[in-house]
């Protein structure tokens, strides 16, 4: 159960509302350099403006950081496709789904895809809403404003719908507080235990990952660019990661059996899975980064 004294540490969600859509933009775009198809489609539905990645323009090595970056992108992305494609539920709830082109990848496969984010999100979202989704497809597809750590507006996020559903979170547990995050799997128990399912959660290694993904890229100078690329983050959203709970896959693992669910770890790269990243990594680096992915984890999360 939450630990009341780290909750209350850890404060609220204090993330700025103009840095929301700039952290919900950086995996499109990341994943748009790399040539994923279904993320170029949506980037140019989308037409967003900007660099999410300009605050790292100064860093020592800022030419690399994109890539570094794209990796994690996209492996994290893929590692959640696979795990939905496998799961195969018939709707797909993409909490905190930001840009994520995912909605193109699943729906011309039959799955009723909701993604689900803040206002900010859902308002851009919505307005291309008919750029982004062909009007002559047959996809259901749809985008709902809910705030991940309201218990009520997750409850009601499905309207009428009632099959089995796969939750994914990607890219969302850093951003809340402990309370926070307690709130959403406690809500999203409740839609696993009434609909069945289940919950994926590619980044279950958040901090091992960033740090053994730029060092597979960039060698020894990552230590303390991977510092300084997190210091800058932290002053983004307004939250330190260092005092973060579930900072890694044992604390998440824990804090989910506490809360009833069972978990299963699939290691974050399998055989077979193809990433444009590693064609642009390089054979020596690719090596690194398959063997460094094999040893992260994906969860998959069960309320039975
Ligand atoms: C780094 S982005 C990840 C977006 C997407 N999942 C992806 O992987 O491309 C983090 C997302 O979390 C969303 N977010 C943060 N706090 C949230 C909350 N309390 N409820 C819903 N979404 C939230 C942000 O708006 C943003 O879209």
């Amino acid at each position: 159960m939450a630990d009341m004294e780290a909750i209350a540490r850890e404060g609220t969600n204090a993330m700025p509302k103009d840095s929301i859509s700039k952290t919900a933009q950086v995996n499109l775009n990341m994943l748009t350099f790399l040539g994923v198809p279904e993320a170029v489609a949506f980037s140019k539905a989308l037409q967003l403006e900007g660099n999410p990645l300009v605050a790292l323009q100064a860093l020592p090595f800022a030419h690399q950081l994109p890539l570094c970056i794209s990796c994690i992108s996209e492996v994290l992305y893929e590692s959640a496709n696979q795990l939905i494609l496998e799961a195969n539920n018939p709707t797909i709830l993409d909490v905190a789904c930001g840009y994520s082109p995912r909605v193109l990848k699943m729906a011309p496969r039959g799955y009723t895809y909701i993604g689900a984010d803040l206002p900010d999100v859902i308002g851009d979202l919505t307005a291309r809403r008919r750029d982004i989704l062909p009007a002559d497809e047959e996809w259901i597809a749809g985008y709902r404003t809910v705030n991940a750590a309201d218990e009520e507006q997750m409850r009601n996020v499905l309207g009428g719908l009632r099959e089995p559903i796969t939750v994914v979170t990607q890219a969302l547990l850093p951003y809340l507080s402990l309370e926070e995050k307690t709130i959403m799997a406690s809500s999203i128990r409740e839609l696993l235990q009434r609909d069945g399912g289940c919950w994926i959660i590619p980044d279950a290694d958040p901090d091992s990952l960033m740090r053994d993904t730029f060092r597979a890229v960039l060698g020894k100078v990552a230590t303390s660019i991977v510092r300084s690329v997190k210091a800058i983050h932290s002053k983004a959203v307004g939250r330190n990661r260092s005092k973060m709970s579930w900072r890694n896959v044992n604390e998440i693992e824990e804090a989910l059996a506490n809360l009833g669910f069972s978990v299963r770890r699939v290691p974050l790269y399998r055989e077979g899975m193809e990433l444009n990243c590693l064609k642009f990594a390089g054979e020596e680096a690719a090596d690194k980064l398959r063997t460094c992915w094999q040893q992260k984890n994906s969860l998959v999360v069960t309320a039975e």
